[in-house]
């Protein structure tokens, strides 16, 4: 099947694209001590995660309980639960997946701690645990130093191995690099390592300290006693990142098609929010000098045309930018993996 043959709206990866950003990816991590977790809710694509593995990445970071299943269902073994469960009935979900792979739950709260020792005691399950540290996004996470080591020492008490610690930086992601961005990196990675430090202090062991995505990964990377990287949006890549001097490529776009070309400077696409997410801010057009995408209506795209864009017909198939893949892959089954015009594989998108 060629690009243009595709029933839109659809979303598309530019495979070229997509292969280049892996490859670069793990040649940054091939030598260093620190290694690639990639976060999976970027794409929610399993065979996309097992080329981020093969491609050296340790696992996989998830955002839910549903993820972590759909990883350990595909094959995945090594799951950072990267964010906070606290209902009973996750708990056990957990800890029945964690039978089958390492699944390490981020926490932030005694009491779930205990919930978490309690079940995992009961089901004969084995569950491990990093602390989550509030690293200045201001999300969830308790304090670094003191307040981090006290909620290890008590997941230990309680039964659970604990692992180690996160703290993602997403407030610092789409700052422009340069001095300032750098030096609010090196305070987010000190508090962890000086967390991790003062954990080990007590005697306990620290295996993990997890942080940064695809903002800060060349930054945390490097810095002495950071183990692993988060980043997820690298693969199919958010235009916020490329508009912040990233140099890995977008990949993922919106094939559409003008469905309307009601006068000169107007023309609509079979697209809106229900396919799109324009959260952080309303996509590009591929390829198309003076052609704007003004609006999102819930099934309809509003597309602004200047002088030289007078050519676009009703049926012609156009590509938008994905401006937040996060939010957009979850609204759709599949993707399409094209190279040269043609489609090469169809990557099933779980849910
Ligand atoms: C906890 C956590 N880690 C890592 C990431 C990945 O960051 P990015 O998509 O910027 O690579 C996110 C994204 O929101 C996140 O919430």
């Amino acid at each position: 099947m060629r690009l243009n043959e595709i029933r839109t709206p659809a979303l598309v990866v530019d495979l070229d694209a997509m292969e280049n950003n892996l490859g670069r990816m793990a040649s940054f991590f091939r030598d260093k001590p620190c290694k690639l977790r990639p976060h999976f809710k970027n794409h929610k694509v399993p065979l996309l995660a097992w080329k981020q593995i093969e491609a050296g990445a340790i696992g996989l970071c998830c955002a839910t309980v549903r993820e972590v299943e759909i990883l350990v269902h595909h094959g995945v073994r090594g799951i950072l639960l990267a964010n906070e469960v606290t209902s009973e009935e996750k708990i056990h979900w957990l800890a029945d997946l964690s039978r089958h792979a390492d699944i390490i739950a981020a926490v932030d709260d005694e009491r779930v701690v205990s919930d978490m020792a309690c079940i995992a005691r009961k089901k004969r399950a084995r569950l491990s645990v990093v602390v989550d540290i509030n690293v200045g996004l201001n999300r969830c996470g308790v304090p670094p130093g003191e307040p981090a080591c006290r909620l290890a020492k008590s997941a230990i008490e309680k039964g659970l191995r604990f692992r180690g610690v996160m703290g993602y930086e997403g407030h610092l992601q789409a700052l422009p690099p340069g001095e300032e961005r750098d030096h609010l990196c090196l305070i987010v990675d000190k508090s962890l390592v000086d967390s991790r430090t003062l954990i080990e202090a007590e005697g306990i062991p620290v295996e993990i300290v997890s942080t940064a995505g695809t903002g800060t990964y060349a930054e945390a990377g490097v810095y002495p006693g950071v183990t692993e990287i988060q980043a997820g949006s690298y693969l199919l890549m958010d235009t916020i990142y490329v508009n912040r001097g990233s140099t890995f490529q977008r990949s993922l776009t919106m094939l559409v098609t003008v469905i309307c070309r009601p006068e000169p400077g107007r023309a609509v696409v079979d697209c809106g929010m229900k396919e799109l997410s324009a959260e952080r801010g309303l996509s590009t057009v591929k390829g198309l000098d003076g052609v704007e995408l003004k609006a999102l209506h819930a099934e309809h795209g509003l597309l602004e045309l200047r002088n030289s864009a007078a050519g676009v017909k009703v049926g012609q198939k156009i590509e938008l930018w994905v401006h937040y893949s996060d939010a957009t892959v979850n609204l759709h089954r599949r993707m399409y993996g094209v190279r040269d015009g043609e489609v090469e594989e169809v990557l099933t998108i779980e849910h």
